[in-house]
């Protein structure tokens, strides 16, 4: 690996606090790390040049939270939801059938084909849990599969209890031999707090039996209405408390005197026709505020962060400086990562050269296929 200096920077975001965003930069990159970070006119010599051309670059994206050991296409449900339908989450059982049924080869090339279609819009670091296998063996093999892919993978058994089980029952399962099968694959245990999937008991019971095995807590917390979750996922010290659609205020107070992240998914309200989580009562606040795409079936099928940049800026009332924050530093953040979401000097050299002159532009035009390059652990990965 030889060192590769990045030049031609019109607009470079460090979210380093001592650097903060820079005109006329250059980068040089040495071993998958940020070497040095400043001016163009002091960039040391490389053996490589990577010229930008007056391209704005920032961190590679940081997606903390998406569904992508699938199969099946639930493609129908979205259009009978767009015909006024609401969504309950109970196409999560379409899926689960679906993927039960795929080999093992069908899953590798559905989660590849979506982290490649992530990387060539800058994500450069992606979390992916399990939840559609909901048995011993399908919970171990989704994680297997998705270990092949990155090392931020979760355990969501307690998605949903499937058709015909009890949730008791359902919920000791979960605890007992799926974590055991889970947990040598699993960074993070997952579950869905919410009525019609597992109670503030029930999800009590998840998150400690997967902390008591080595696992970090993060939960699926008041989606579709208020409810226990956020509370258990600070209480717990969890990393993350996402969707955090439905809060009261203590549930906000709760967060922004915490440690745990309130990952907003902006594009399950947009595909859920549903109203936005409130960023701005959270911000103002004092909350640690991620972005992540859910990318699943079911409540988004978007593997892209630009486009939830965008959302939360629109609809969400971010400020684009912000979005982009939480979509890289607030991702690193909710997963715990001091290494990813920013470039300073020691950073890992993942990083995201966009066809605009700011990175306003990815809120500023929506829509747009604004990724020129990636570059990951300092070697372009895209272009
Ligand atoms: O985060 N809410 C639970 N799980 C997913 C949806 C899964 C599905 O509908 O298949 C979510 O939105
Ligand atoms: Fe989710």
């Amino acid at each position: 690996m030889t060192a590769m200096a990045v030049t031609g920077i019109g607009q470079l975001t460090t979210h380093d606090p001592a650097l903060g965003t820079l005109l006329d930069a250059a980068l040089v990159l040495d071993g998958g790390r940020v070497a040095w970070v400043g001016a163009a006119s002091g960039a040391p010599a490389a053996d490589r040049v990577l010229d930008v051309d007056g391209g704005a670059v920032v961190p590679g994206f940081v997606d903390p939270h998406a569904h992508l050991v699938f199969a099946g296409d639930r493609s129908a449900e979205f259009a009978a939801r767009m015909a006024g339908e609401p969504y309950t989450g109970g196409g999560i059982r379409t899926t689960v059938a679906a993927t039960r049924a795929a080999g093992d080869g069908l899953l590798r090339v559905t989660v590849r084909r979506l982290v490649d279609e992530a990387l060539r819009q800058g994500t450069t670091t992606i979390e992916i849990k399990s939840g559609y296998g909901l048995t011993v063996e399908d919970e171990e093999r989704s994680l297997r599969v998705a270990r092949e892919f990155t090392d931020e993978t979760t355990f969501l058994g307690a998605h949903v209890v499937p058709a015909g089980a009890d949730a008791d029952d359902y919920t000791a399962l979960v605890c007992g031999p799926m974590l055991a099968a889970a947990a040598p694959h699993a960074r993070w245990v997952d579950v869905f707090c919410e009525r019609g999937a597992f109670s503030g008991d029930q999800s009590e019971a998840v998150l400690r039996a997967g902390i008591a095995a080595g696992l970090g807590a993060r939960i699926h917390a008041n989606q579709l209405g208020p409810g226990p979750g956020v509370r258990l996922a600070v209480e717990l010290g969890a990393a993350s408390a996402d969707h955090c659609t439905h809060l009261s205020d203590a549930d906000v107070d709760a967060l922004s005197s915490s440690d745990t992240v309130a990952t907003l998914l902006p594009g399950a309200e947009f595909a859920t026709r549903s109203p936005y989580p409130d960023a701005r009562a959270l911000l103002d606040a004092g909350a640690t505020v991620a972005l992540a795409t859910d990318c699943n079936p079911g409540s988004s099928y978007t593997s892209s962060m630009p486009f939830c940049v965008a959302l939360a800026v629109r609809e969400m009332r971010m400020t684009p400086a912000e979005a982009l924050w939480s979509a890289t530093a607030g991702g690193a953040k909710a997963l715990r990562r001091d290494d990813v979401g920013h470039l300073g000097v020691g950073a890992r050299a993942d990083l995201v050269v966009l066809d605009a002159p700011s990175a306003v532009y990815l809120a500023y035009r929506p829509g747009v296929p604004l990724v020129r390059a990636v570059v990951r652990n300092g070697e372009l990965a895209w272009q």
